[in-house]
């Protein structure tokens, strides 16, 4: 499983590439917004830092203004992968993309026919949100279930990419469920290290081989 993390802030992305478990970044436009930077600048610095895919969203609701934003987005770098928003425009425009071998991922998915289209459309990617479905007193992961049970059914090479993360059971169960990618805000990704058992037993094994008299 793929690990990205879900941020446009520099410090953070800087310091989780440098744990060398990293796979690539997704932004959107209201983590970018938090940035107060220029967006194009911002995302050319992400795709220097991070080599692998940089998730990058356009603003555009309309096919067209969606096709120009992408190709801009597209040029920025090599590794930008260009978001789209699951609607008939962003369809429309991820089925070009995808005859180019312009990478997309295909974000705000909120039901398994949604993701069945995205596949069809030929996306990079497709972003369950599983925290905002929770949020409303339904299962996020269970679409992420169906979403790999349809794919692998039809071999569909689209990758499943766990969104909207809010807690390390996300990412175990995104990961159990047999999701290709999840991507994790910083808080999430340190929260994934810590486990008090690792803490405790840290500290036993340092004191006993300094409490041994014996011992060099
Ligand atoms: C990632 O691609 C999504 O934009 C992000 O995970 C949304 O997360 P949120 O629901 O916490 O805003």
């Amino acid at each position: 499983m793929k690990l990205f993390i879900d941020t446009a802030n520099v410090a953070e992305i800087t310091e989780a590439a440098s744990w060398g478990i990293l796979d690539g970044v997704t932004t959107n436009p209201s983590l970018v917004a938090r940035e107060g930077r220029s967006y194009h600048e911002l995302v050319a610095e992400i795709c220097r830092i991070v080599p692998g895919p940089v998730s990058a969203e356009v603003l555009a609701t309309d096919a067209e203004g969606m096709e120009r934003e992408g190709r801009e987005l597209a040029g920025i770098a090599e590794n930008v992968v260009v978001k789209l928003p699951i609607t008939q425009d962003g369809i429309r425009v991820c089925a070009r993309f995808s005859e180019e071998g312009i990478a997309t991922n295909l974000t705000l998915c909120f039901s398994p026919a949604q993701a069945l289209l995205v596949a069809k459309a030929g996306a990079t990617y497709v972003s369950p949100f599983v925290g905002r479905i929770d949020d409303v007193g339904q299962d996020g992961m269970q679409l992420v279930r169906e979403i790999v049970q349809i794919y692998d059914a039809y071999e569909f090479p689209t990758q499943v990419l766990v969104a909207s993360v809010r807690h390390p059971q996300h990412v175990v169960e995104g990961a159990l469920a047999g999701a290709d990618v999840a991507t994790v805000p910083f808080k999430v990704l340190q929260l994934l290290f810590h486990h008090p058992l690792t803490d405790i037993g840290l500290q036993r094994f340092i004191s006993d081989f300094r409490e041994a008299k014996d011992v060099h």
